[in-house]
């Protein structure tokens, strides 16, 4: 049983760049049987760019689902970008999840956006001003939020998929400094509370690909500034592959690895 699993994150789709991942996704159904979008499919999170994100990622036949990045809530348009790109078969997920009967089995995939807060022992707590206060518990609603879905959850293989990273791994190559603001452990505890496959997340432009939760979890920065190429193709059955499938810069290889 294998079930193939496309991903990319971090597109930041405005009019200059629609058409530019099409030719890619056009042969994507020869390769993966779902889509995953890691957030950050816009610049600014308007109406009129997630219509642009509607045009490149509609009607590609296979299911495409998504969390949504903090570049798409810019504009405070998210009621608007989240209807267009649902009335394009666009499935977004913030606190919930979608089981899909793929060939290979039933997957679940189970998402929120996420957001900052660090890693243990440089991260904020949840003390002293309102503000700070607020802050934390931003991030452990959406942490929360994200283990109840993937708890509730009925399928063969689960995916987590957050634009926020949780864990530090797949930050290396940032500025230390700005690790709290990337992403947080708490994202990376609701992970490790359900029998998670794979953990796919965007956000860290300059980060690294490949890290592993504190239970094991592999977790996978998509980020189409670090993968380079229009997606990332993952086999998940007794044990994950990947495949390298050439896109938007792309280097026309073809690898896979264990
Ligand atoms: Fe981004
Ligand atoms: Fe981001």
């Amino acid at each position: 049983m294998v079930i193939r699993i496309a991903a990319v994150g971090d597109v930041h789709l405005d009019e200059d760049v629609v058409g530019r991942f099409r030719p890619a996704l056009d042969e994507l159904h020869e390769h993966a049987d779902v889509l995953l979008l890691a957030g950050d499919l816009t610049r600014h999170g308007t109406e009129a760019e997630a219509r642009c994100v509607a045009t490149e990622f509609g009607g590609l036949g296979v299911p495409v689902v998504t969390v949504l990045g903090n570049h798409d809530h810019q504009c405070d348009q998210v009621p608007q970008v989240v209807k267009v790109l649902e009335d394009a078969g666009i499935t977004v997920l913030e606190g919930d999840g979608v089981v899909l009967d793929c060939a290979g089995g039933r997957l679940g995939v189970a998402g929120v956006k996420g957001f900052g807060g660090g890693f243990a022992g440089r991260c904020a707590s949840d003390f002293g001003e309102p503000e700070m206060k607020a802050f934390v518990r931003t991030t452990t609603q959406s942490a929360d939020a994200l283990s109840a879905a993937l708890r509730g959850l009925d399928c063969d293989v689960l995916v987590a998929l957050t634009h926020y990273s949780p864990v530090p791994d797949t930050l290396a190559g940032e500025p230390l400094e700005i690790y709290p603001f990337l992403g947080s452990y708490q994202l990376g505890q609701a992970i490790d509370s359900a029998p998670t496959a794979l953990a796919l997340h965007g956000h860290a432009h300059a980060g690294t690909e490949r890290g592993t939760t504190p239970g094991g979890v592999r977790v996978r920065n998509v980020a189409h500034p670090v993968i380079k190429q229009a997606y990332s193709v993952f086999h998940l059955g007794d044990h994950l592959d990947q495949t390298q499938v050439s896109g938007v810069g792309g280097s026309g290889i073809q690898q896979t690895w264990s």
